[in-house]
């Protein structure tokens, strides 16, 4: 069952490129200029006038929920605001009908994700689900909804499940932004190619199991972790860090790189690995200063950059090279590596990685 991996999350990890085409599949066809979701389609008005949009969501996809605000705000300009689900049941949000909440859980059955959302159906909001798991109870309780195509996600740590709601997000800010006017065709035309291309550069960050494998061997004694990233790849570091406390048990913090220097700098001394998502991006050069910063404390950097990098091999101890692609579809590639660190240090320490402890895969209480 799992199929001659040793573990359902590496099993899941592999899975990313089918999952991620199984995920655009019926929905883009760049050649085609095809570009369609069902769900979306019924409500294309309400989504196109949207005051808002307000995502609600715990753990992992709150994150997706964050890279979803950098989509949707950068292609389609409208105002997102992503919520704990946990939060903002309880603080007596403003929700009105012209808002639209989208609900993110990879199981449906998140106690307060589901909780949000009723709460905002009850003050007339919009809701629009995206579950993994069909008839889940989140599924059921949206006014409509676009699933993600994952398959069953059995690891309690979150991979393909993450990936998947990345693509059917990407996917709606893309329509979105279409409908309103406020991404160009041009700009739409290379996301749809490069979208379609990301399956194959996923199957490329794989290739690097071996090389990640050899720092995990250099680390898996730490006792913390530092996760920086700036726009599109905060969000990543967020995830990154979560999956290494999950499943290693080390102490991880995910960072907006420029955060830093508002308190964490402190903890940095040469016993800290900081990993560093530093891509070719509109946000570069600002990294490799945050990264210079690290050097300076005696941090010990593992940067995830972009093939090619002439600059900063030279300045971090580690060098995880990843595939170029459009900034706004860099979350997909870049979180995999991450994946497979947290997995093979945990792996490294004896954790067991399927099933850590004091979690569950469905958090159905409160
Ligand atoms: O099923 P959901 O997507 O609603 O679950 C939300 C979180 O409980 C979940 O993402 C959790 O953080 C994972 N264990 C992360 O790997």
């Amino acid at each position: 069952e799992k199929g001659g991996f040793e573990h359902f999350m590496l099993k899941e990890i592999y899975e990313q490129p089918r999952s991620i085409l199984d995920n655009m599949r019926g929905r883009m066809v760049a050649e085609k200029d095809h570009l369609m979701m069902g769900g979306i389609r019924e409500f294309e008005n309400k989504f196109v006038n949207a005051d808002r949009i307000i995502i609600v969501a715990c753990g992992t996809s709150w994150h997706a929920g964050l890279v979803a605000e950098y989509l949707i705000e950068d292609l389609a300009r409208i105002p997102v605001e992503v919520e704990y689900a946990s939060e903002f049941r309880y603080r007596n949000p403003i929700v009105n009908e012209r808002d639209i909440v989208i609900a993110i859980s990879q199981s449906g059955e998140t106690a307060d994700t589901l909780a949000a959302l009723e709460l905002a159906k009850s003050k007339g909001a919009t809701i629009f689900g995206i579950c993994n798991v069909v008839g889940s109870s989140i599924a059921r309780a949206t006014d409509a909804g676009a699933y993600t195509h994952a398959g069953p996600e059995i690891g309690v740590a979150s991979t393909k499940a993450f990936t998947a709601q990345v693509t059917v997000l990407t996917l709606i800010a893309m329509i979105i932004g279409s409908k309103r006017g406020t991404l160009e065709n041009s700009k739409l035309r290379q996301l749809m190619v490069e979208m379609e291309n990301i399956p194959a550069k996923v199957e490329e960050c794989l290739k690097l199991d071996a090389q990640i494998q050899q720092i995990a061997a250099v680390f898996k004694d730490v006792t913390n972790f530092l996760y920086l990233g700036r726009g599109y790849n905060f969000p990543v570091a967020l995830e990154g860090a979560l999956k290494l406390k999950e499943i290693s048990y080390i102490h991880a913090e995910g960072y907006p790189a420029a955060e830093m220097k508002h308190g964490p700098i402190a903890l940095i001394d040469a016993q800290m690995p900081v990993v560093v998502i530093a891509t070719k991006d509109s946000s570069y050069e600002k990294v490799v200063s945050n990264i210079q910063e690290v050097r300076a404390r005696k941090g010990q950097v593992i940067a995830i950059v972009t093939q090619g990098d002439q600059v900063i091999p030279s300045m971090a101890d580690y060098v995880i090279e990843i595939p170029e692609t459009s900034e706004q579809l860099v979350p997909l590639l870049s979180v995999i590596p991450l994946q497979l660190l947290s997995y093979h240090i945990a792996v490294l320490r004896g954790c067991n990685v399927d099933q850590p402890r004091n979690l569950a895969k469905s958090v159905t209480v409160e």
